[in-house]
């Protein structure tokens, strides 16, 4: 088959044309050629053609001309909380079939707060939370300490820090009130869950998806009660000194099964297909809770979760790509 690839990289956007004092991760959900590379070669294993369709206004060129039969979707879209879903609905349009979620489930799943009211609706237990677009609104909340705060539609940890855990007003007042003025978008304002962490990959759709497996963020230095999985901890040198990655977690698998019982629970209530990563983290009582899901997930060889995840269960990256690959040709009847 010939598949185009479709993606957004670092090197699209002009670094030099944001404002001096714009934050440092504003482009962190983009991807390096190297991940692009790395999903084309392993699509040649199997005898396909890759084509880079790239991103924006050039996917939307490349696409027509190119007509793949499958397209690949990487591309984290720009702009707005519906960024996620213009490669898919580009795809619906035309008539290409495209792997990974439709417009949907991707514009529902990147706004937070709108994941999380689905699946409460679903009876998947998640943090109680507030929506903030000014700092006065926090007058008004009546969320127990400590709180966490973080922008309401960015991924790859984007405005997530230590600091985003809040322990009183006065913290969260100046967390927020810095994540408006970076991000000039609304806020999710959400209990703290102090408990241990997971992300858990799903494959499949349906009734039809499984858990590959959870994977727990295990913090080394900090306890369990105050750590973030922050962007100052993914891009510490040293990580190995901060956290180590469990696949599988060394848990009861009673626990670990509740935990994945959550992840698939919200996967499917958001109608995710092929591929998905969900985190989850226990409350301070032990309870699981859905932080969110990742329709997309970040597939960079040796550095993205999911590819973590699969190292650790002996499975090889070419498995992964090929899995999504398979998944999505399963339900497109490719
Ligand atoms: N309600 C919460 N309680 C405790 N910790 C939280 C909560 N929400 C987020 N976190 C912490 O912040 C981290 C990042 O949050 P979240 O997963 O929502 O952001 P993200 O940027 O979309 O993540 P990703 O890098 O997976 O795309 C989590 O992995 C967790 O450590
Ligand atoms: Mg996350």
């Amino acid at each position: 088959m010939k598949i185009g690839i479709a993606f957004d990289l670092k090197a699209d956007f002009d670094a030099s044309a944001l404002p001096a004092d714009a934050p440092d991760d504003l482009l962190e959900e983009y991807d390096s050629p190297a991940t692009v590379e790395a999903i084309a070669r392993v699509l040649t294993t199997r005898g396909h053609e890759p084509v880079l369709l790239g991103g924006g206004r050039r996917f939307v060129e490349r696409l027509l001309e190119a007509r793949p039969d499958l397209v690949f979707n990487l591309a984290e879209g720009r702009g707005s909380r519906s960024r996620e879903a213009h490669v898919p609905a580009l795809c619906e349009l035309l008539g290409i079939p495209c792997t990974h979620s439709d417009p949907l489930t991707m514009a529902v799943s990147l706004d937070k707060a709108m994941a999380k009211r689905v699946v409460a609706s679903a009876g998947v237990p998640t943090p109680r939370f507030a929506v903030v677009t000014q700092v006065a609104q926090l007058s008004d909340l009546v969320l127990p300490y400590p709180l966490f705060a973080k922008p309401l539609f960015e991924g790859s940890s984007m405005g997530v820090r230590r600091r985003s855990r809040c322990a009183d007003e006065a913290q969260l007042r100046e967390r927020v009130q810095r994540l408006l003025d970076d991000y000039g978008e609304p806020v999710l304002v959400e209990e703290f869950c102090g408990g241990h962490e997971f992300t858990v990959a799903i494959l499949g759709t349906g009734a039809e998806a499984r858990v590959v497996s959870a994977m727990e963020v295990v913090p080394l230095v900090t306890p369990v009660a105050d750590f973030v999985y922050s962007l100052e901890v993914k891009r510490n040198p040293n990580w190995r000194e901060e956290i180590r990655y469990d696949a599988p977690p060394r848990r009861p698998v009673r626990e670990v099964a509740q935990i994945e019982q959550v992840a698939l629970d919200a996967y499917r209530a958001l109608d995710c297909r092929d591929v998905g990563r969900v985190d989850v983290r226990c409350d301070a009582n032990g309870a699981p809770k859905f932080i969110e899901l990742n329709p997309l997930p970040g597939l960079a060889p040796g550095w993205s979760d999911i590819a973590l995840l699969w190292e650790r269960v002996g499975r090889s990256y070419d498995d992964l790509i090929l899995s999504i690959l398979d998944r999505a040709c399963a339900r497109l009847r490719l």
